[in-house]
């Protein structure tokens, strides 16, 4: 079987033309993030806090005409998400249309409702690959933290999928209550036969930076799982490919988040709203565009909000005259709107920011607070 790597360009090299490798913007890949809706409830959810109502949601032919226009523009890859995707009745019909428009697809999924039949129609209808998310190895913890009874069903999920051969992922969200389980993490993954392990330590967006307080691991913590996952890789060179995403709470330098703000990514949330990713929605002084009401062509090159922090002429001091500005792009906008109010800064996750204090003083009073941070202030996503 091929790799998820393997198989992604395998399926699309024969659509590259030689005038894409000119354009200096161009999407590889969308994000469609099909609902809100989700059977889970993570504390950890990067969805914001108002989720969106089934009523408003794009409808099939809708997303129809998005994933052919996505193709047009260049994009190859496209990630079905929510909420879950599968709370969808129409899923197999928008999965169809992304095989018609010569899209790879992945279908990112907790795989609550991914039943035998269902995964069976995915298959006929052209789904490429799974990725399945765990909140933990152990059974009485992941459900804990789901809020809902959920890991039989992924462990029953993950044997399907790779019985009807699908390249498969395993993603694990990491946070204080499950990453001193990481070598028992790591050895489920190897019994589903994942081709993948995403180890990814918590994004503070959503409703994870209402949680940060008690979600955020402890330094020794991230330490010691790094050193597992580091040797854990080694380990399984050849057999299953290992992520393991840092926190940049715990780093100097920032990620170089979505590879740069409108250079490679697009998301589509459930309204209709085309975004640079996911969460920029929670800008507050960003407009963004609908593909209800414009293409998707116009949206990625001339709307204002794909626009406003693309290249490095946006930056402020210190990215302006920092040589990582073209390897971080200064960072994550939605991080430096959270943290420190507006998106136009540095992002605090940086030493050189003026803000980092604001990043460093919170982990260090949650280091303080570890005995007093209860896990009954923890606010589960709440589906309504
Ligand atoms: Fe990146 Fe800006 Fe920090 Fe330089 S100053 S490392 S460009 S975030
Ligand atoms: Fe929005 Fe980083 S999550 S720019």
């Amino acid at each position: 079987m091929l790799k998820y790597h393997e198989c992604f360009f395998a399926s699309v090299a024969v659509k590259i033309s030689p005038d894409w490798f000119d354009v200096k913007f161009r999407p590889y890949t969308l994000l469609a993030e099909l609902t809100h809706q989700c059977p889970l409830h993570c504390p950890y959810c990067s969805n914001p806090l108002n989720l969106a109502s089934p009523l408003q949601e794009l409808s099939s032919t809708e997303w129809e005409r998005v994933l052919r226009e996505a193709a047009e523009l260049g994009v190859l890859h496209v990630g079905f998400s929510g909420g879950e995707p599968l709370q969808r009745a129409d899923l197999i019909q928008i999965v169809s249309a992304a095989k018609i428009a010569g899209l790879y697809s992945n279908l990112i999924t907790s795989a609550v409702g991914l039943t035998r039949r269902r995964a069976e129609e995915l298959k006929k209808a052209g789904l490429d690959s799974i990725q399945i998310s765990f909140q933990s190895d152990e059974e009485v913890l992941a459900n804990k933290i789901a809020g809902a009874k959920a890991h039989q069903t992924k462990l029953e999920a993950a044997r399907l999928a790779r019985e009807l051969a699908f390249p498969l992922t395993i993603n694990v969200v990491l946070h204080r209550s499950n990453i001193d389980r990481l070598p028992e993490i790591v050895a489920l993954a190897e019994e589903t036969g994942a081709d993948r392990l995403e180890l990814a330590n918590t994004q503070y967006y959503g409703w994870a930076f209402r949680n940060r307080a008690t979600l955020l691991p402890t330094r020794s913590q991230i330490e010691n799982a790094k050193n597992i996952a580091r040797e854990a890789k080694q380990r399984l060179t050849g057999r299953m490919e290992l992520l393991f995403v840092m926190p940049d709470y715990y780093s100097g330098r920032p990620k170089p988040c979505m590879n740069g703000w409108g250079r490679t990514h697009l998301t589509i949330n459930p309204t209709g709203y085309a975004l640079p990713c996911p969460t920029a929605g929670e800008i507050k002084n960003l407009a963004f565009d609908n593909v209800r009401e414009k293409s998707l062509g116009w949206i990625w090159n001339e709307s204002s909000a794909f626009n406003r922090f693309r290249g490095s002429e946006w930056m402020p001091m210190p990215c302006r005259d920092c040589e990582f500005r073209e390897v971080d792009f200064g960072g994550c906008r939605c991080q430096a709107a959270l943290i420190t109010g507006t998106a136009e800064n540095t992002d605090p996750a940086c030493s050189f920011s003026p803000h980092r204090s604001k990043l460093t003083e919170f982990v260090e009073l949650a280091a303080q607070r570890l005995d007093q941070t209860s896990e009954r202030e923890i606010v589960f996503r709440d589906n309504r």
